[in-house]
């Protein structure tokens, strides 16, 4: 069944021109792109992208570093889209990522990881709202 997920190119990704090879690697496994923009968040605004983790060690670091530099968010579309793109980024940690994965291609590290992948159903619902509005999905 088609479904659509979330993905962020993350700002370390951006910075080092990964993007376009990211995006590539998308298309080749099959995603189709609905909506693509390119944009930098405010701290307040990665903040409430990231609210489940506000109690976590890590929020205030990443949140510093998601509002760090531009990002290309997008919304991708595929049959098992949400496991499909979270098998092709790879684990969190790129010390844990599989070969051939965009996180062990591209990740410098936990934080710095490249890319981001909803990771379920209602969360993929709630990101792709996040950043667009029904009319930008085509
Ligand atoms: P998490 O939801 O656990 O991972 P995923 O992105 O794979 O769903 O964490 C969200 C992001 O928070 C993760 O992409 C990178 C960052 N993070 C850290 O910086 N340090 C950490 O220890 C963890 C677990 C995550
Ligand atoms: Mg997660």
């Amino acid at each position: 069944m088609s479904q659509r997920t979330f993905s962020i190119i993350k700002p370390d990704a951006v910075r080092k021109g990964h993007s376009g090879a990211i995006l590539a690697e998308i298309e080749k496994a099959g995603f189709r792109l609905v909506a693509i923009k390119k944009l930098s968040i405010s701290k307040a605004q990665a903040e409430g992208f990231y609210y489940v983790h506000k109690e976590r060690s890590f929020f205030g670091s990443l949140t510093d570093f998601m509002s760090s530099g531009p990002i290309f968010v997008m919304v991708l579309e595929k049959d098992n889209a949400i496991a499909d793109l979270r098998k092709l980024m790879g684990a969190t940690n790129p010390a844990n990522a599989e070969e051939g994965t965009i996180c062990k291609k591209f990740a410098g590290s936990i934080e710095e990881n490249a890319i981001h992948g909803s990771d379920a159903e209602d969360t993929a619902r709630f990101e792709i709202g996040y950043f667009f509005a029904g009319y930008e999905l085509v």
